[in-house]
C-alpha cells in the first residue's frame, strides 16, 4: 500500500516546506501505508529536511536517462539520490504530453533509476479517444511493455505502476472503481506473465485521476488497487492526510 503525492508544478520553496512539514503532522504513523511526497526539483532538498524523522518518503517528479553530462536543465538520478529521494515518477501523462516522453524514453529512464537506487513509480494510462474505441487495454499493454523491455527486477518493491487514465487526472472525473479494478487485473496478469506470478502479486499498482477524500474508500478498497498517485488533493495536507487514512482502512 502506497500513497503518493505528486505536486506537480506546484508550490514555491516556502509553501513547499511548510505542505511537507503539515503532511507529516496530518499523517502522523501511517501504519502499514508508505506515503511518498514529490515535490518540484528546487524543494526537494528542503522538504526532505522537513520530514526527517517522519514515515514519509521523498520523490521527484522525473529524470534524465544520463548520470551526468552537457544536458541543459535537466536533473540525473544521482542527484536525486543525494537529496534523499527514494521514488521518481516517470512517464506521467504531462511529460508523453506535453515533453515528447515516448516509452523508449521511459524505458531508459527506469533502468538508470532502478541502476541508482530508485523506485520508479512508472505511469500509464489512456486518453479519452483510446477509451471511447475500447482500446484502453492495447494502449496500457504498449506502455507497460515499452517501459519494462530488458528490464530486470526481481524484488517486487523496487518498482511501482500507475494506472492513471488521462481523460480522469485533473478533470475531476474519475474511473468508477469498477473500470479501475479492471484495469489492475490486466496490469496485474501482464506484470505476471513478465515477472512472474508472486512478483506480480506483490508489486504496487497506484491508481491516479482525481483521487480524493470522498472517493478514495471506494477505489482503494478494489482487490487490485494498492494505493494512489494523488495530484489535486495532495497540495492540502488534511485531504492528503484523509486518503492515507482511507487506504489504511482498505
Ligand atoms: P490529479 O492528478 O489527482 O490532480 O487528477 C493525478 C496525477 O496526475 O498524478
Amino acid at each position: 500500500m502506497l500513497i503518493a503525492g505528486n505536486w506537480k508544478m506546484n508550490t514555491d520553496l516556502a509553501a513547499a516546506t511548510q505542505l511537507a512539514q503539515d503532511v507529516v503532522a496530518a499523517v502522523g504513523d501511517p501504519g502499514a501505508v508508505q506515503v511518498a511526497v514529490c515535490p518540484p526539483f528546487i524543494s526537494l532538498d528542503a522538504v526532505f529536511g522537513a520530514l526527517r524523522g517522519s514515515a514519509v518518503k521523498l520523490g521527484a517528479q522525473n529524470m534524465h536517462a544520463a548520470d551526468a553530462g552537457a544536458y541543459t536543465g535537466e536533473v540525473a538520478a544521482p542527484m536525486l539520490r543525494s537529496v534523499g529521494c527514494d521514488y521518481v515518477i516517470l512517464g506521467h501523462s504531462e511529460r508523453r504530453q506535453y515533453f515528447g516522453e515516448t516509452d523508449a524514453g521511459v524505458n531508459a529512464k527506469v533502468k538508470q533509476a532502478l541502476a541508482n537506487g530508485l523506485i520508479p513509480i512508472i505511469c500509464v494510462g489512456e486518453v479519452l479517444d483510446e477509451r471511447r474505441a475500447g482500446r484502453e487495454n492495447e494502449v496500457v499493454q504498449t506502455q507497460v511493455a515499452g517501459a519494462l523491455d530488458g528490464v530486470s527486477v526481481d524484488d517486487p518493491a523496487r518498482l511501482v505502476i500507475a494506472y492513471e487514465p488521462v481523460w480522469a487526472i485533473g478533470t475531476g472525473e474519475t474511473a468508477t472503481p469498477a473500470q479501475a479494478q479492471d484495469m489492475h487485473a490486466f496490469i496485474r496478469g501482464l506484470l505476471s506473465k513478465r515477472f512472474g506470478e508472486s512478483f506480480a502479486r506483490d508489486i504496487h499498482i497506484l491508481y491516479g485521476g482525481s483521487m480524493k477524500p470522498a472517493n478514495a474508500a471506494d477505489l482503494l478498497s478494489q482487490t487490485d488497487v494498492d494505493g494512489g498517485l494523488i495530484g489535486g488533493a495532495s497540495l492540502k495536507a488534511d485531504s492528503f492526510a484523509a486518503i492515507v487514512q482511507a487506504e489504511q482502512g482498505a
